[in-house]
C-alpha cells in the first residue's frame, strides 16, 4: 500500500490542493489501484511557500500542480508497484 498525503493547510488549499487531490483520484481510478493506494489529506506539512506540498510514503514533494500529477504518479506509484 502506497500512501499519498496531500496538504490541505490554508496555503496549499489556496494554491489548489483540491485539484491536486482530484488529479490523484483520477489516476487511482484510471489504474484501478484503489486497494493499493491510500489517498488522504494532511495538515500543514511545513513547506507552505513551496506548496502544494504532498508526501508519498513519507517523502515530501513540493510545488505539485495538477499537471505534474501524472508524472509523479508514474514515477512514485506505478513504477514502484511495477504496474
Ligand atoms: S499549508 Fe501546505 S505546507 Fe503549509
Amino acid at each position: 500500500m502506497i500512501s499519498i498525503e496531500v496538504c490541505v493547510g490554508s496555503s496549499c488549499h489556496l494554491k489548489g490542493a483540491h485539484d491536486v487531490i482530484e488529479a490523484f483520484n483520477n489516476e487511482i481510478k484510471n489504474h484501478a489501484l484503489k486497494d493499493e493506494v491510500f489517498l488522504t489529506g494532511a495538515f500543514c506539512l511545513g513547506q507552505c511557500l513551496n506548496g502544494v506540498t504532498i508526501k508519498i510514503d513519507g517523502e515530501l514533494i513540493l510545488d505539485v500542480t495538477p499537471t505534474k500529477v501524472s508524472e509523479i504518479f508514474q514515477n512514485r506509484v506505478l513504477d514502484v508497484l511495477g504496474v
